[in-house]
């Protein structure tokens, strides 16, 4: 019979060196991948730990080149960033992830990989969508508002409210360095920082 392996099973209390994935949520342009870029310069420089970030679009370019936008695609991409999360999450390292991940099903999958090892923080970035669509950094909703771009999240295609967020940040009601405190304060009250 197999038994829980002590050294790598989720520790419950204080843990100096445990492995922790900090999980950025939201629609484009809601602020994930400038939260996620600042936590790692914190995580990095203050608290003198490796990190490894895994933005969206950069993970799209290299390790879901293939996949497009329709649900099951979508579902995949976050399947597979769950998995390398987990990789890093098993050997104590510390993950950012930035990614919209807009189904319910798919970041609970990300969330028990990780938690069979490790620490789990689903950060909710709630920037309404009216915020996000007047930044449009990338000029996507305009496209999507144009109909040039089907399956836009927030605009033709559904993101789903996480329920279970650690934390929840609207970007526009907060500036990037409250947020980033207000994350690590969660992190060290939970003695993983
Ligand atoms: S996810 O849905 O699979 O989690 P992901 O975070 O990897 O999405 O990629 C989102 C990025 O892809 C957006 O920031 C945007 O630049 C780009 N993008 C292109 N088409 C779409 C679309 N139809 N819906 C959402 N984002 C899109």
């Amino acid at each position: 019979m197999l038994t829980p392996n002590a050294a790598t099973s989720a520790p419950t209390g204080t843990c100096g060196v445990c492995g922790v994935c900090v999980f950025f949520t939201g629609l484009s342009g809601s602020g994930k991948t400038t939260l996620a870029t600042a936590l790692d310069a914190y995580i990095r420089v203050d608290a003198s730990r490796a990190t490894t970030l895994l933005d969206g679009d950069v993970i799209r370019t290299h390790l879901s080149s293939e996949l497009g936008f329709s649900r099951e695609h979508r579902d995949l991409n976050i399947q597979r960033i769950g998995f390398v999360a987990s990789e890093v999450v098993k050997h104590g390292g510390f993950v950012i992830v930035s990614a919209i991940a807009p189904f319910e099903n798919a970041r609970q999958a990300a969330r028990q990989l990780v938690e069979a090892t490790g620490r789990f923080y689903l950060i909710h970035l709630a920037t309404p969508l009216a915020v996000c669509e007047a930044r449009d950094v990338k000029g996507l909703y305009a496209k999507a508002r144009a109909g040039l771009l089907k399956g836009f999240t927030g605009v033709s295609d559904p993101y789903e409210m996480p329920a279970d967020a650690e934390v929840c940040i609207d970007t526009s009601a907060m500036r990037v360095e409250a947020g980033i405190a207000h994350i690590i304060s969660r992190l060290k009250a939970d003695g993983v920082l």
